[in-house]
């Protein structure tokens, strides 16, 4: 793919927001082989809010163990370090913009919820074709669109303009984008994922999601992610700027090989663990 012009985006990618300390912290224990999980739970308990958060959803009935998870180790060694992270990642992205964002409430809250439903949906749809890293999925559903909140932020005019096409001619907003910036949101994406030093994967996922084909070795989290965006669009869950449905992509569905009547049971599951994860976001400390 032809990276770019993104030189008037990068500026203000300088001055976009480093992820808090701790979830860097976290990420490069997670990296490191001679990590223990006591180490991790040392990071996790100096910082009140994560810990309060983490016990929060541990114990949720999105994870549904019988049990209470009382201790931050417990908590660690049921999920696994990655789960962690991720987990951690997704609260901490959300805070990150909802300050910034203030102005455009109406919005923030349609597209939170599509991006939440894509994370639900990613992770869905990977449970149903036995991937084993369903939460990198969730992670990388919850941050595939991640780029229309950057040009939001540091191209309003632009962005501005993006939203007036979309509106006068019914269009997709990748289609608006090109028009306006002449690039979309999954390159601005991309960007803020290599500023934030992501894992490469995640990068790919945020790039390609409209094209799975093209993130190579990635190809399959790509339509993972392809596809949960459909059926978030289809199902109404929330909105990513646009009232379209963007087609299917063929090689995407060859690569799932999902059956079409598993379709619906898992669009109904989609809906279950969106009702039941959303409670947790909304309520977060
Ligand atoms: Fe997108
Ligand atoms: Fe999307």
């Amino acid at each position: 793919m032809k990276r770019p012009d993104l030189s008037k985006m990068m500026v203000g990618v300088q001055d976009l927001p480093t992820l808090p300390r701790t979830v860097l912290k976290i990420t490069e224990l997670v990296n490191d082989p001679k990590s223990s999980a006591r180490d991790l739970a040392r990071i996790i308990t100096d910082d009140q809010v994560l810990t309060a958060r983490l016990l929060k959803l541990v114990n949720s009935s999105f994870y549904g163990f019988p049990q209470r998870i009382a201790t931050v180790t417990g908590a660690i060694v049921l999920l696994g370090f990655d789960a962690i992270r991720n987990l951690l990642l997704t609260t901490s992205v959300f805070d990150l913009f909802a300050h910034k964002y203030k102005k455009a409430r109406l919005n923030q809250e349609k597209f939170w919820d599509h991006s939440l439903g894509c994370a639900v949906g990613s992770k869905v749809i990977g449970n149903h074709i036995r991937q084993d890293k369903v939460e990198e999925l969730f992670v990388s559903g919850l941050l595939h669109d991640i780029g229309k909140i950057v040009a939001m932020m540091y191209l309003p005019e632009e962005f501005a303009r993006v939203m007036a096409l979309v509106t006068e001619q019914n269009i997709l907003m990748t289609a608006a984008e090109e028009a306006v910036l002449g690039y979309t949101h999954a390159e601005i994406g991309q960007a803020l994922a290599e500023r934030w030093n992501l894992p490469p994967k995640l990068a790919h996922v945020i790039a390609h999601h409209h094209h799975p084909r093209a993130a190579g070795r990635f190809t399959l989290e790509a339509a993972v992610v392809h596809l949960a965006d459909i059926f978030c669009r289809a199902l109404n869950l929330g909105c990513g700027g646009d009232a379209k449905i963007p087609p299917l992509d063929k090689d995407a569905w060859e690569i799932l090989r999902i059956k079409t009547s598993a379709i619906e049971p898992m669009m109904a599951e989609i809906c279950r663990e969106f009702e039941d994860i959303s409670l947790f976001i909304v309520s977060s400390p």
